[in-house]
């Protein structure tokens, strides 16, 4: 396990759950919000197979998942046992919940009829070993439907957020965490990746609006990775340098526009 996973466990061991309530509000009309998006990839082929959540934090898709394929023999896998407890919370009895990294599952080769994750891949170090498991887990012709992450904050306030967190990280002196393997920061990298074992690829670029007062923009930011390392007094200071930086982009009614740029993929075993 590498430094940036080790970063990644210790997140989620301390604070599970923090996902569903930044995403699960935000949606596209007529489409619902990205959980949904992924539900709706699957096919009533599906209803009775092993349907797998990877990186399936507090179970929030995997509730979903329940409540419409209510025969589907659910499993999910997480690193975090606190996220995993979360989940079994959620879900009390419905689905099999595994304490494993996604780098090394314990399911039977081609046992699996789909596998969904959400915002979950693209943070998934040595991300081959996990597409190959993915696709050795899966059944020939299974589905992947995967949400994974393309920018954050988008527009203008995207830009300013940068320029506040990278002086905030210069002043702590944090080192770079590289979480994320360049080729997930693309749809040719993703191609590039999933080629090798994967059919009928088809991606689609989502932008969910996202209009958050200046304090539930903080408020939602404080569950990200990048403010969770830094000190307390520091994070205080950004605080006070992002509400300025974005008083010249509130709108008339006192939100800020943005959004989240998330990318959906799908694709078959080969
Ligand atoms: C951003 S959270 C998303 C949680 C959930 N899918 C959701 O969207 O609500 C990412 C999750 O992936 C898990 N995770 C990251 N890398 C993993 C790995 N290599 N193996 C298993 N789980 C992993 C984390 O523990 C965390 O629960």
């Amino acid at each position: 396990m590498n430094s940036a996973e080790r970063f990644l466990q210790d997140f989620h061991q301390r604070r599970p759950g923090t996902t569903p309530p930044a995403f699960a509000g935000l949606s596209l009309p007529g489409r619902g919000s990205s959980y949904d998006m992924l539900v709706a990839t699957l096919t009533t082929d599906q209803s009775h197979a092993q349907i797998l959540d990877l990186g399936c934090g507090d179970g929030f898709l995997l509730d979903l998942l329940a409540r419409k394929y209510p025969e589907a023999k659910l499993t999910g896998v997480d690193m975090s046992t606190t996220e995993l407890a979360a989940a079994r919370a959620r879900l009390a009895d419905r689905g099999l919940l595994l304490h494993e990294r996604a780098q090394s599952l314990s399911l039977a080769t081609g046992s699996v009829g789909a596998v969904v994750s959400h915002l979950a891949l693209m943070l998934m170090s040595d991300i081959d070993q996990v597409l190959g498991e993915v696709h050795r887990v899966l059944a020939t012709g299974g589905q992947l439907s995967a949400i994974v992450g393309r920018s954050f904050l988008l527009g203008e306030l995207g830009q300013q957020y940068l320029q506040v967190f990278r002086a905030a990280a210069r002043r702590d002196q944090l080192p770079p965490l590289p979480l994320v393997d360049p080729r997930t920061q693309s749809q040719s990298g993703w191609r590039d990746l999933l080629s090798t074992n994967f059919t009928a690829l088809q991606f689609e670029e989502l932008d969910l609006a996202w209009t958050p007062t200046f304090e539930e923009l903080w408020d939602s930011l404080g569950e990200t990775y990048d403010l969770d390392r830094l000190t307390p007094a520091n994070r205080a200071l950004m605080k006070n340098e992002l509400h300025s930086a974005t008083q010249p982009l509130l709108q008339a009614d006192g939100t800020l526009l943005t959004g989240w740029g998330l990318l959906l993929i799908q694709a078959k075993a080969a």
